[in-house]
């Protein structure tokens, strides 16, 4: 394991396979895809950033890297991915074995470059925030969301830009830089959905002048004055008064609600108007939409279901029987809101708290394909909303070191095609030899466009390998080395553009006495995490696909590949340290939210995917099989098996289920807590017991993004049910199995994983 956490280390890459199966017949039958997890703004804080332009193969336009073969007398550098013969320009001329660039030296296989702008009209660009609030709250609600918005707005920094839309059954568009008099509003209707050229003609974008006939669509450089623009967006600094009031006022729609209806919510006109107003004034520069949600769309484009409250909205069971009437009209509205904004280079944040679902399984595509954060809560009083919107615009080491404008490119040794990638992205349509006909997520392209990313963001590209047999390699000059380069071209927080370069080599192997060294470079953790995202967009994208029996296939297979056996003998299996724990990551992948949709709403379900598909490898291993540690006075905090055996009257369980925190005392260790005991100065030994896993949490909740949901609770307590259900049940009434003295039984008819792995052996060998 220590061996792949530094390879995160050095590049901010995973790989299930570090040792890469290197024909089409060898990686067919290694089950689990070659595939690879980036973080491409991974901080490395011992870096350097190179203050100039990289240099590029002429041929195929890869970036000089420590893999490149260097002709130190000649002045020639070849390159790894074509072998074309690449000449220095004149001021390498000085380059030697003792002195190299920096982005030679065999450690920068990832660096970073800030090349000085091309001239002065580039500007930096200040980061741009255009809330969408919906108004349709109830009073109290309107009252967290109004504190939260105004504590948010003293963090923006004082030259970041503010926008500001209310939406309901009508959309208004707030003129914060006003002169004089009183604030101006735009109203739309939102029942239908309204074009670009109608929001800019009805905000007077072009009042004075012709509009520009086609091409883009406006910003300054269309011709749009300053002061049209710094009419909606104005610096934090000077709006801070109007927006103020704005908030106090915010006040329900004035429309009331029938007590048996919904409230008319357009957020799809809302979010759309808000792109319009984004691509007219800042095209083409790092900017976001901030929505916050507090019910369901029932009003126009986007609508997921009807003002009658009688008509319940869409389950999974609906969607599974495609009787949902809306879905898939939304889903066809943020695809084209999506497009949009991608294209205008623009991200959607959603913000949604309700008891209700608000639409996040239709809104998905347009926050996923921006690179948007997005954050599920009960309500704008919950921490989990509050404190994860401070965080947006913290500043320091909790940062979430936000970019925008991001493009990300892949080349690869030309064995290698790119399937594509799942994570919060969008594909930039550049075709070519790199691309595999066979697609997964946003394939066909060897481009993509990050509208979003912070410094967590994490890409899972999947490969596919074409060589056709390893004797076809005899008698030529090729490498066993496959190479593989990352690009990504992005705008820093600071308004710079940068461009981080990860240039990655791994042996490929095939053919007999291939099986040692697949196993030696396999990485289990980077194995479950891809499979988790491919099982998660499996089950949006085929239909009739069956989870489970494609899980329990793979496994059966990677077992009878990789494990030691003999035939029709299961007390014969073993598999190496390598594989050993992959099992067990299966069995808890079987069980979690991201396949048991039925547990949750369509809502609950896009947003755990959501978050998968962003995270990177050790967090996502949390969300598969979450982490449970034991306090006791018997021995230090140690980490226990996931299991109902774990439960004792004198332990302190800390669960991290990633999404949830729970702290969940034992019967004896409730009984003192609430006797006081930890107030007595002759128990102090029992009030750091109770204190210890406090402190764990307070450092996981700092570092994480959402903020976890935090549940304190005691054995017997209603509340326990956030830890049992997270359970191996090995001990459950049905097996009759023995208790340990103060534990707890489980009602389930889940199979244990005592089970679960005996039926394995057995279909292994067969
Ligand atoms: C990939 O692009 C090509 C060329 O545009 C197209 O013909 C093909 O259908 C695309 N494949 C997929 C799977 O989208
Ligand atoms: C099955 O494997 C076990 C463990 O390797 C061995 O002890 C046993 O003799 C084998 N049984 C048969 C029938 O070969
Ligand atoms: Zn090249």
């Amino acid at each position: 394991m220590a061996e792949f956490l530094e390879l995160e280390t050095q590049d901010g890459v995973r790989m299930p396979f570090n040792v890469i199966p290197g024909t089409k017949q060898e990686s067919s039958t290694a089950v689990i895809p070659v595939s690879l997890l980036y973080t491409p703004l991974k901080p490395f804080p011992d870096h350097p950033i190179l203050p100039y332009s990289p240099l590029r193969c002429r041929s195929c336009r890869s970036i000089l890297n420590p893999f490149s073969v260097i002709d130190f007398s000649a002045k020639i550098w070849i390159c790894p991915f074509d072998y074309t013969r690449n000449h220095f320009p004149q001021h390498y001329a000085s380059i030697s074995d003792d002195n190299l660039p920096a982005e030679l030296f065999p450690q920068y296989t990832t660096i970073e470059y800030e090349p000085p702008p091309e001239s002065h009209a580039q500007n930096l660009t200040p980061p741009v925030y255009l809330f969408v609030v919906d108004n349709c709250l109830i009073e109290e609600e309107i009252g967290y969301l109004k504190s939260a918005l105004l504590q948010a707005l003293d963090l923006v920094p004082d030259e970041g830009l503010i926008g500001f839309i209310t939406f309901g059954s009508f959309v208004q568009v707030h003129e914060l830089g006003f002169s004089g008099g009183i604030p101006k509003s735009y109203v739309f209707k939102g029942s239908k959905e309204i074009s670009k050229d109608k929001v800019m003609e009805q905000l007077s974008f072009f009042d004075r002048k012709p509009k520009p006939g086609s091409g883009v669509v406006a910003g300054v450089r269309d011709g749009l004055s300053p002061e049209s623009i710094a009419r909606f967006l104005l610096p934090a600094s000077e709006c801070e008064f109007t927006l103020n009031s704005l908030l106090e006022e915010l006040q329900k729609d004035p429309w009331g609600v029938p007590t048996d209806q919904r409230a008319s919510r357009c957020t799809g006109t809302a979010l759309s108007i808000a792109a319009h107003v984004l691509g007219a004034c800042v095209p083409g520069s790092g900017a976001r939409i901030m929505a916050f949600v507090g019910g369901p769309s029932t009003e126009g484009p986007g609508a997921i279901v009807s003002k009658d409250l009688s008509e319940p909205i869409r389950s999974h069971k609906d969607l599974d029987k495609d009787s949902a009437p809306y879905y898939h009209k939304a889903v066809k509205f943020y695809e084209g809101l999506s497009k949009q904004l991608v294209h205008q280079g623009h991200i959607l944040d959603l913000f949604a708290c309700a008891l209700d679902q608000v639409g996040l399984a239709e809104l998905k595509v347009a926050v996923e394909r921006t690179g948007g954060l997005v954050v599920l809560a009960e309500s704008f009083g919950h921490s989990v909303f509050k404190e994860s919107l401070k965080r947006v615009f913290q500043a320091g080491e909790y940062d979430l070191g936000p970019a925008s404008n991001g493009i990300f490119e892949v080349s690869c040794s030309k064995d290698m095609k790119i399937q594509g990638i799942l994570g919060p992205c969008a594909s930039l349509e550049k075709k070519g030899l790199l691309c595999s006909e066979t697609v997964i997520g946003q394939g066909n392209t060897s481009a993509w466009k990050l509208c979003g990313l912070d410094k967590a963001t994490t890409l899972c590209i999947y490969f596919d390998i074409t060589k056709k047999e390893s004797s076809d390699a005899i008698g030529e000059a090729t490498s066993d080395q496959f190479y593989l380069q990352f690009l990504t071209y992005y705008q820093h927080n600071s308004g710079r553009m940068r461009l981080r370069i990860t240039t990655l080599s791994r042996r490929w192997i095939a053919g007999p006495g291939s099986t040692q060294e697949l196993i030696a470079g396999f990485d289990q953790e980077a194995a479950a995490v891809t499979m988790a995202r491919l099982v998660s967009f499996k089950m949006e994208n085929e239909v009739e696909f069956d989870p489970i029996r494609w899980l329990d296939r793979s496994l059966i297979r990677l077992c009878s590949r990789f494990g030691d056996y003999q035939k029709e003998n299961s007390s014969s299996f073993s598999l190496s340290p390598r594989f050993s724990i992959f099992p067990q990551f299966i069995f808890h992948l079987r069980r979690s939210q991201f396949v048991q949709v039925f547990n949750n709403s369509p809502d609950e379900t896009a947003y755990f995917r959501m978050i998968l598909n962003r995270e990177n490898v050790a967090n996502s291993v949390v969300m598969i099989q979450p982490s449970l540690i034991s306090y006791s006075f018997q021995s230090s905090p140690e980490p226990v098996l996931l299991d109902v055996a774990a439960v004792a009257g004198d332990r302190i369980l800390l669960l991290d289920s990633y999404f949830t925190i729970v702290i969940f005392h034992g019967a004896t260790i409730a009984q003192w807590r609430k006797a006081g005991y930890h107030d007595l100065p002759e128990h102090a030994a029992f009030a750091q017991l109770l204190q210890a896993p406090k402190d764990v949490t307070d450092a996981l909740m700092k570092e994480r993004f959402p903020v976890p949901r935090l549940v304190i609770c005691d054995q017997h307590g209603s509340q326990a049910r956030f830890l049992l259900a997270k359970l191996n049940p090995s001990a459950t009434y049905n097996s009759g199995a023995s208790m340990a003295p103060g534990g707890d039984l489980i009602f389930t008819d889940d199979v244990s994983f005592e089970v679960f792995l005996d039926h394995l052996q057995r279909l292994t060998v067969q």
